[in-house]
């Protein structure tokens, strides 16, 4: 039983078209339709009495990872830490008891983070992993596992279970606000309801093709590229940059918007294309002065915005493109699926081993 690529040219470009698919399979394992509330599978701790959580994985994990700790902290109110899994276990951080260990991996066989988990475990710490491989070492040695329904994922790059655990993770967002009192029936359905709509917004991005592979010939030109975002939309930059570093050998690099007068705008010229991640949030206007900041010094801006932000950012860019606005809540996870696509166009161009880029593997099993 061998899983082909169904008439895609790689495994990437097949398993970016299950985003829709993938988001929407896992959000009915924990979204009930009909009262629009989230259920969980009961676990061995109380949400609304965590003192805190702490945060690890590694690589595209870790910023969904980060998404994460936006969501818990601005909507549970949950304080959260985070690391790489590769620095929390050595930096040996004060952990109150009762705190949450959440753990985050596609195949469940991650070395620094299975050492991450094992070292936490010893601190009394409730693990919570949201996990991809239900039948992975992470999942054994877990209290309790989220699963992520994204089926195998065969490309080097992830991709669609990225989405899907940022799906679990705001899922156990609300679940937690909801614990703690910080979200009435009224808010909760409201994010739900943006969760729900999700798949529908996701599948259309797709029309967008044209679009991304005109961004994909600029960046595919270049050597060096920065990636722009702020809030829950700083990791996605993040996450573009890794995507773009990993499989078409290009340096990128992400940095918060409003970090980059304090060192990277003195980079900007006409070679270093900027990636910018700027749908219509509440940080949308601060992000767009930023923006500003680096036209006003040659940088070329090609930005992925939505349907609201358009007309402003058509005004600075040089090419964007243009999704569904979506709430606030969920932009993240619809703003990924143009990132890894631009990554993937981009590698095309390049012509390189796309699915099995050099010197990376699907899971790393050394620390
Ligand atoms: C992502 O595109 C990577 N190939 C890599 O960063 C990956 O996310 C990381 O190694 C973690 O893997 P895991 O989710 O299986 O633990």
């Amino acid at each position: 039983g061998s899983i082909g690529k169904d008439g895609y040219r790689h495994f990437m470009e097949k398993e970016l078209h299950e985003h829709p698919l993938v988001i929407g399979q896992t959000l009915q394992r924990m979204v009930d339709p009909a009262s629009r509330r989230v259920f969980l599978p009961d676990m061995p701790f109380d949400l609304a009495t965590v003192p805190r959580a702490v945060i690890t994985a590694c690589g595209s994990a870790f910023y969904a990872g980060m998404v994460g700790r936006y969501w818990l902290e601005a909507i549970a109110r949950l304080p959260v830490d985070i690391d790489v899994a590769s620095e929390m276990r050595y930096r040996n951080p004060p952990l109150t008891e009762g705190s949450l260990g959440l753990l985050i991996s596609q195949s469940g066989e991650t070395a620094d983070t299975l050492a991450a988990l094992r070292s936490l475990r010893q601190k009394a710490i409730h693990i919570l992993s949201v996990l991809n491989v239900e039948h992975s070492t992470m999942a054994r040695e877990s209290d309790s596992v989220l699963g992520t329904v994204a089926g195998p994922e065969i490309s080097v790059a992830s991709t669609k279970a990225f989405t899907a655990q940022l799906t679990v993770l705001a899922c156990l967002t609300i679940a937690t606000a909801r614990a703690r009192g910080m979200l009435d029936a009224l808010a909760e359905e409201e994010l739900v309801a943006a969760l729900l709509d999700l798949p529908s917004r996701a599948a259309e991005v797709f029309t967008q093709g044209a679009a991304i592979r005109r961004l994909a010939g600029v960046v595919a030109e270049a050597r060096d590229v920065l990636y722009l975002g702020r809030g829950s939309m700083f990791p996605i930059a993040m996450e573009g940059a890794l995507k773009l570093k990993e499989i078409s050998y290009i340096h990128a690099e992400a940095y918060a918007a409003g970090e980059m007068k304090h060192g990277p705008i003195s980079l900007i010229d006409r070679t270093v294309p900027i990636v910018a991640s700027v749908p219509y949030t509440p940080l949308f206007d601060k992000t767009l002065s930023n923006l500003q900041e680096a036209k006003a010094r040659g940088g070329r801006l090609l930005v992925f915005t939505d349907t609201k932000g358009a007309d402003r950012v058509s005004a600075i860019a040089e090419d964007m493109v243009v999704l569904p606005h979506v709430h606030d809540f969920v932009a993240p996870i619809l703003q990924t699926i143009p990132v890894q696509m631009l990554a993937y166009e981009v590698a095309v161009l390049k012509g390189t081993d796309v699915d099995q880029p050099r010197n990376l593997a699907k899971s790393v099993t050394v620390e």
